[in-house]
């Protein structure tokens, strides 16, 4: 890459858009933690959050905005005088702040607010001028923008950019564009509109017919200089453009895509997986860049021609993107420091304390399992982390199980520091356990998804599960590993409701959050 190429920004809204999925939600710690992570690998612009939304939101764009050193902190705001003030006390602390401000433009999205299109044009006048007498740096996106008619996106978008937008953004909100067609509108855009060319337009695609990040790309070639993207691409339904796909492919294909960005790319696999871990969504193992198989070759001719030269498999190199070359499998004679090193290739940098507790744990799984693979120790991390702020704790579990119905389970479990022991039956273990839990901890969350892996192969290999459960609107996940599948269910499941009674405390029982769901639907 040389210094004459077109610098693309990158504006990562994992911590807004992303958040959006149902179940993905994040502590206020978390966000604080990924906002950095966010920060130092050379993110332009961080969407932190949708400040109006809830009291928690406001506080982690706040706190976000305090502790970043690098990137723009922005927020989202409907078009409203509300929305844009409270937005603009919790961005105003960071030395970059930005309002992002939008509203649904395409013939449908006109309905929601029932407004007619001289009557929308006044109002995004009204509000766009409003938030830049507060900030400096505005975006406004017309919400579903790839669907709203040429004529009418043209116009508002003057309106924006003579209000005082400095970015603008094109939404594809619905994943409903394909790149030739997300390429002709920024071109239209940049053409007809006057001052287009004293803006930056963004792209921001979603990925339902899986054309999310050809569609940015795309735009990009068509003039767009803002690229808006998630970690894992995560995001409501199919999600968004991944951030690792779109730097990645003007990395690897700079000759057909010549455009810099700010990227440190090493930084990549430990922040996905981060995400993943904070987040509860997993990666899927085929996906570009961060998948468990984007570096595995396991047919005999790809094998051999991988010793030959790298080159004729893969067409970027693990370490280009964080992930350590060697594979040294770890075990019970494995020592402290060798644990130490290994999370720090894996991406874990620990305290001295941290790493106290993480070897009693090491010890135990290697003495349950021959050998402890990188997966593993990603496994256990994640269970490690997930265990702050544990009101709910199983203790004891033994399951009798087998071909002679019904399976029971003996738990004990701590609440709030105080054992109870049940036993339970069910229709298997899971079953029995999972009402054992139900009896201790009586609730009324209903369960949405229960989903085991193998972390690794073999018989005594870890089973990762993932427990999604809803009560009252509020999704939340849990998940955890172990070499026995019921006791990770168990785990995952009070993991679950350690979440839940936190969002609990924060929303109360009946106060119910201003989502991004409720402004489009
Ligand atoms: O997808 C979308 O339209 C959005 C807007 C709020 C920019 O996320
Ligand atoms: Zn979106």
């Amino acid at each position: 890459m040389t210094d004459t190429q077109d610098r693309v920004v990158i504006f990562d809204t994992t911590l807004r858009d992303g958040e959006q999925s149902p179940g993905a939600t994040m502590t206020h710690d978390e966000k604080l933690e990924i906002a950095q992570m966010l920060d130092e690998m050379g993110v332009d612009i961080i969407e932190a959050g949708f400040p109006i939304a809830s009291e928690g939101d406001f506080e982690a764009v706040r706190d976000i905005a305090e502790v970043t050193q690098n990137a723009v902190i922005c927020g989202l705001a409907r078009a409203n005088f509300k929305d844009i003030d409270r937005c603009w006390e919790a961005v105003r602390h960071s030395e970059r702040p930005r309002i992002h401000t939008f509203i649904g433009t395409s013939p449908m999205h006109r309905m929601i607010p029932n407004l007619n299109m001289d009557e929308m044009a006044e109002r995004i006048h009204e509000t766009v001028t409003h938030a830049r007498n507060l900030c400096d740096n505005v975006q406004w996106s017309p919400m579903d923008a790839t669907r709203t008619e040429h004529d009418y996106l043209c116009r508002v978008v003057e309106i924006a950019i003579k209000a005082g937008a400095t970015t603008i953004n094109i939404p594809d909100t619905v994943g409903y564009t394909a790149p030739r067609e997300s390429a002709d509108l920024i071109r239209m855009l940049l053409e007809r509109v006057p001052g287009a060319d004293e803006i930056i337009f963004a792209t921001h695609c979603h990925n339902d017919l899986g054309m999310a990040t050809a569609n940015s790309l795309a735009a990009v070639e068509a003039g767009a200089r803002q690229i808006e993207c998630t970690i894992n691409g995560l995001g409501e339904r199919a999600g968004n453009t991944s951030l690792e796909e779109v730097v990645m492919a003007m990395k690897v294909r700079n000759d057909i895509l010549p455009y810099t960005t700010g990227i440190d790319t090493t930084k990549i696999m430990n922040i996905s997986r981060r995400v993943a871990d904070v987040s509860g969504f997993q990666v899927q193992f085929n996906k570009a860049i961060v998948g468990k198989n984007a570096f595995a070759h396991e047919s005999g001719i790809h094998q051999d021609g991988m010793l030959k030269n790298p080159l004729n498999f893969e067409i970027m190199r693990p370490e280009d993107v964080g992930l350590s070359a060697t594979n040294l499998v770890m075990g019970k004679h494995s020592g402290r420091a060798a644990l130490r090193a290994k999370l720090h290739d894996l991406g874990y940098d620990l305290g001295d304390n941290q790493l106290k507790d993480v070897f009693v744990r090491f010890k135990e799984l290697a003495d349950r399992k021959k050998e402890v693979y990188d997966d593993d120790l990603i496994a256990l991390m994640r269970d490690a982390g997930s265990e702050v702020d544990d009101h709910l704790k199983v203790k004891f579990l033994r399951v009798i199980c087998g071909t002679q119905a019904p399976q029971s389970a003996d738990l004990v479990m701590s609440v709030d520091g105080v054992d109870h022991m049940v036993s339970a039956s069910g229709d298997g273990p899971v079953d029995a356990t999972f009402n054992a839990v139900k009896q201790i901890f009586p609730h009324n969350a209903h369960l949405k998804l229960y989903q085991v892996h193998a972390v690794t192969r073999g018989t005594d290999a870890q089973a990762t599960v993932s427990v999604r459960l809803e009560e009252d609107g509020r999704i939340v996940t849990g998940q955890s590993a172990d070499t026995d599948t019921v006791v990770a269910s168990a785990k995952a499941y009070v993991a679950a409701l350690n979440r839940l009674i936190v969002r609990r405390q924060k929303t109360g029982t009946d106060q119910k959050e201003i989502t991004y769901r409720d402004v489009v639907s």
